[in-house]
């Protein structure tokens, strides 16, 4: 580069988390147009993304699909496949009804709510905003459902079977509904509830969700290993969430094996509950509670009896999603989010009007390499 030429490097700040909020993550930078990114000023997000975890790019409406998985794929260079790879069974996996892809970039995903005439090459789409109707035991019932809410499911973005979890994930506002709020509901005995915008996305850190534990549940989280079910979409879905999108109910309603598509123990995913982020050393509890199938113990025994499994991981998680280790995302037009898949879990909110158009592109490679434990 010449000695003329200046990068306009980017300045992060911290966000604006909500009044009492406790959250120890989040930056939001304003002067950067993702569309043309140099080495330099990627080195430069990296680092933040790494430090901060959630990283806000404000007025990004003109980046393409393509400059959207570019910045993605740059988080790991030898990835190409979309996060969650080709679906299958798409009938009976839980993931079916949420996502449209982008014909001329497969790698990212349109999701949303509303009917959308036309956009990047696809016509005429119907979108569907998550319910938790769909995917929870018990309901908020349909008559409080304008003003109430709840998190849908707290989770990694991760096939779990096969395929390695994305290192990121970005998330592009195309366009917001705006205008209204609702109160989310924890609905699990603890009289929880938080004020959230309308649609927001909501995120917790994995570090913070590893600090809040004793330390004997610290030595136990850095020690064992989750094994996830294999096609864990198809697997959980006839059963029911918890209230809090916080994994499921254990009433033996789990597809067994004989009924998924075939299964290659090979490709049966497990992980490390502690991920080691790749420039603080520091260490995330990272767990996609619903797809939970076995604990492996430091001493080598396995714990296999779900409902026990469920019942560890949601007492080592629960504590982490109370309101003030929240940060509920206030989505306007033009907002670019990146987060680090492998130190955040994140949930949908919300419930939108058939009329309120929501639209999204979301874009996650599975990644070249597994999770790094401690
Ligand atoms: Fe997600």
């Amino acid at each position: 580069m010449s000695a003329t030429m200046t990068v306009t490097m980017p300045i992060a700040r911290p966000l604006q988390p909500p009044v009492g909020s406790d959250i120890d993550f989040g930056a939001q930078i304003d002067n950067i147009d993702l569309e043309t990114l140099t080495d330099e000023q990627f080195a430069a997000i990296r680092k933040t993304l790494y430090e901060k975890h959630v990283v806000v790019f404000k007025n990004q409406h003109k980046l393409t699909p393509k400059a959207q998985y570019e910045l993605t794929k740059r988080f790991d260079p030898v990835s190409e496949n979309y996060g969650h790879g080709k679906t299958i069974d798409a009938k009976r996996s839980i993931l079916h009804p949420d996502l449209k892809t982008v014909p001329h970039q497969p790698q990212v995903q349109i999701i949303g709510n509303g009917f959308v005439p036309s956009y990047e090459g696809l016509k005429n789409v119907q979108l569907r905003h998550p319910h938790h109707r769909t995917f929870h035991k018990d309901h908020i019932p349909d008559e409080q459902d304008y003003d109430f809410t709840r998190f849908y499911r707290w989770h990694i973005d991760a096939a779990l079977y096969d395929l390695y979890p994305p290192q990121v994930t970005t998330l592009l506002a195309v366009n917001v509904p705006k205008g209204r709020r609702q109160t989310l509901l924890y609905d699990d005995g603890s009289n929880e509830t938080m004020d959230v915008p309308l649609g927001t996305t909501a995120f917790v850190s994995g570090q913070r969700m590893y600090e809040l534990l004793s330390p004997e549940d610290q030595e136990f989280v850095r020690t064992s290993k989750i094994e996830y079910a294999p096609h864990p979409y198809i697997w959980m879905s006839p059963a029911r969430s918890r209230s809090t999108g916080l994994g499921m109910h254990s009433e033996g309603l789990e597809l067994p094996d004989s009924e998924l598509p075939e299964i290659d123990q090979k490709k049966i995913m497990v992980f490390p509950m502690c991920w080691k982020n790749p420039e603080s050393g520091k260490l995330a509890l990272q767990i996609h509670p619903s797809a939970v199938r076995k604990i492996h113990c430091a001493d080598g025994t396995v714990i296999d009896d779900l409902e026990r499994v469920r019942d560890i991981v949601y007492k080592l998680q629960r504590p982490a999603i109370s309101p003030q280790y929240v940060y509920p995302h206030d989505w306007e037009d033009g907002d670019l989010v990146l987060f680090n898949n492998r130190g955040v879990l994140h949930s949908v909110v919300g419930a939108f009007k058939p009329d309120e158009v929501r639209l999204f592109r979301q874009c996650n490679l599975a990644a070249s390499e597994p999770p790094v434990g401690p």
